[in-house]
Order: C-alpha cells, then sequence, then structure tokens
C-alpha cells in the first residue's frame, strides 16, 4: 500500500478547489481530483505537474447529481490501496432553473446536499482515524429554513413557479450544515468542519442573467479572490485542535466557531438523518 494519505477535493476544476488544489501540492501533499468534468480535470493535473512536477495526483469522475457516479467513484477510490486523510466536499451548483438529477432529486438538493451525503457515509469508514471531512457551507443557509416536508418536496417536485434558485440553494446549504452535526457525531473517529468562504469571484456567482456583465465591472473586483477564498478551508484542514465540530468563516480574516447553537439544538437535525437515511435506503448497496 502506498503510506501517502491522499486529500480527497470535490469540485476541484472550480474556483477555490483548484486553488485548494495548488496549495495541497506545494505542501507536498497527495491530492485526488474528484471531478465531473474529466477534461477540466486533465487540464488541472498539468498545470500542476508543470508547477509541481513531485505532485502525487490521482484524478477521478465524479458527478454528484448521479448516485452511481457517487457510488462508482467511492468504489474505484477504494481499489487504489492508498490511505485517505480528508475528504473535501467542496462541489457545488446554483441551479438557474428547476431541473432534478438522474435519481429525481431537485438539482441543488440532490447535488449539494444527497450526492454530498452519499459520498460522506461511503467515505467515512474509508479515512484514517483522526482524519477530517469539511463540508462547504454558505451565509445563504442563515437565511433558509428548511421542515419536515423538505426533502419530499425535493424528491417529488414542488410547483415549478416556486423555484427560486438562491432560496433553494441556501436550504441544500442549510441541510449540509444540519448533517455536519450528525455525521459528527456518527463518525466520531472523524472531525467535521463547516466553512463559509464569504462571496468569493468564482463562476458560482454569475447569475446566468443580462445583468452578469454589468456585474462583472462593478462588483467583482470588490469580492474575495479565490486565493483568499480558500483559506478558511485550508485552516480547516490543517487545524487539529477540535474535535467537535466546527465553523471556519472568513471576515478579513479566518475565525473558527462552534456549530451555532440552533443548529447544534435543531430538531431537524435527527430528523433529516433519519429520512435521508429512508429515501436512500432503496438505492443503498
Ligand atoms: N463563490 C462563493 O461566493 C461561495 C460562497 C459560499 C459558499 N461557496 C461554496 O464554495 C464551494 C466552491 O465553490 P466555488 O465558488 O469554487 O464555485 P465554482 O467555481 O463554481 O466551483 C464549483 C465546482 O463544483 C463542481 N460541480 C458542480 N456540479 C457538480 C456535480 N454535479 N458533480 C461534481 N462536481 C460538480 C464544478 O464542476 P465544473 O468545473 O465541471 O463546473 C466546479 O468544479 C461550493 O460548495 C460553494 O457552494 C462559494
Amino acid at each position: 500500500m502506498n503510506e501517502k494519505r491522499y486529500t480527497v477535493i470535490t469540485g476541484a476544476t472550480g474556483g477555490i478547489g483548484s486553488e485548494l488544489a495548488r496549495m495541497l501540492c506545494a505542501d507536498g501533499e497527495p491530492i485526488i481530483l474528484a471531478c465531473r468534468s474529466i477534461c477540466k480535470a486533465n487540464e488541472l493535473h498539468c498545470t500542476l505537474l508543470e508547477q509541481f512536477p513531485e505532485a502525487k495526483i490521482y484524478v477521478e469522475k465524479l458527478d454528484l447529481s448521479s448516485l452511481t457516479s457517487v457510488r462508482e467513484f467511492a468504489a474505484r477510490v477504494e481499489s487504489l490501496d492508498i490511505k485517505i486523510k480528508a475528504l473535501v466536499n467542496n462541489a457545488a451548483v446554483i441551479a438557474p432553473c428547476f431541473s432534478t438529477t438522474e435519481d429525481g432529486w431537485e438539482q441543488n438538493v440532490g447535488v449539494n446536499y444527497v450526492g454530498v451525503w452519499e459520498l460522506t457515509r461511503l467515505f467515512a469508514p474509508l479515512i484514517d482515524k483522526g482524519g477530517v471531512v469539511v463540508n462547504m457551507v454558505s451565509l445563504t443557509a442563515s437565511f433558509s429554513n428548511i421542515d419536515i416536508d423538505f426533502l419530499c418536496h425535493a424528491r417529488m417536485g414542488f410547483p415549478i413557479e416556486k423555484f427560486k434558485r438562491l432560496k433553494q440553494y441556501g436550504r441544500s446549504k442549510l441541510a449540509l450544515l444540519l448533517s455536519t452535526k450528525e455525521m459528527s457525531v456518527r463518525y466520531s473517529h472523524l472531525r467535521f468542519a463547516a466553512v463559509d468562504p464569504g462571496i468569493v469571484s468564482t463562476s458560482m456567482i454569475s447569475m446566468n442573467r443580462w445583468y452578469d456583465t454589468l456585474a462583472d465591472i462593478f462588483f467583482r473586483p470588490f469580492l474575495k479572490t479565490p486565493q483568499k477564498g480558500v483559506l478558511p478551508l485550508y485552516r480547516a484542514l490543517n487545524d487539529d485542535s477540535y474535535s467537535r465540530a466546527v465553523v471556519y468563516l472568513y471576515k478579513g480574516k479566518c475565525f473558527k466557531r462552534p456549530l451555532p447553537k440552533d443548529i447544534e439544538r435543531s430538531p431537524m437535525v435527527a430528523k433529516l438523518w433519519d429520512q435521508t437515511t429512508i429515501l436512500l435506503q432503496n438505492s443503498i448497496r
């Protein structure tokens, strides 16, 4: 077995993910680029090898909008016979209009919550004791709420005229934040952090609207660069001083906080976990 301990980065082709990949290669850390587009991932791989010829990098296909792809990815990584020290759940979408994943979930919920939940369930036993799972969340989660019908609506569909992209994205991130708490209890051999990078100038903030060009000129220059936006994520990965789940934020500098009390105490933590388990049960290997 290769004794190097790898960090898995989902969405490594994105703004924050590619910056993290570069920083870890600079540190001599081996990585797995888990990407929806193999073509983009191969480009990133080449760029990283040009900069860091000694870097240890695997490129693997992962599409979080497909539970089959999630399971195939986990199985391929397991067969690599390598040690895993961290899983960075960085990939996400803001779906511009209502659409569903291969498995019938509303896209934001399917990719940002259900796919990540399943990936974490499959990876938790593969990660070395003391390893870390980082879930990328968002400020939008704090303006969102979800109730017991959240998953059923995301599964069965809801009136399309009620679809609001940021609202649905925020809900998916709130669901991920709530499950970060439950994951930290269930997978107690690992450390869990939720990271909110603030508003970062990446493709994620494009609204796919006519005013994008104007926003790019007048708004983007004032946003955080991916080089800054990645910092709380990098800190969460490298800080081994926490055992309970924590939140990392970046507001001018990095802050570490316990999970908000309303998340810690929310009855939705357990309900959401149980519901997700039941809804995925039919498709669990
Ligand atoms: N940017 C911000 O202001 C901001 C604020 C708060 C939180 N965040 C969070 O930070 C994380 C990184 O975002 P970013 O700003 O770097 O966005 P980004 O540049 O748009 O990167 C998103 C990444 O996710 C990948 N992805 C999308 N759908 C996927 C799927 N179905 N399966 C696998 N991968 C998929 C994308 O792949 P492709 O390259 O193939 O598209 C891309 O690599 C996200 O979790 C985001 O929610 C960002």
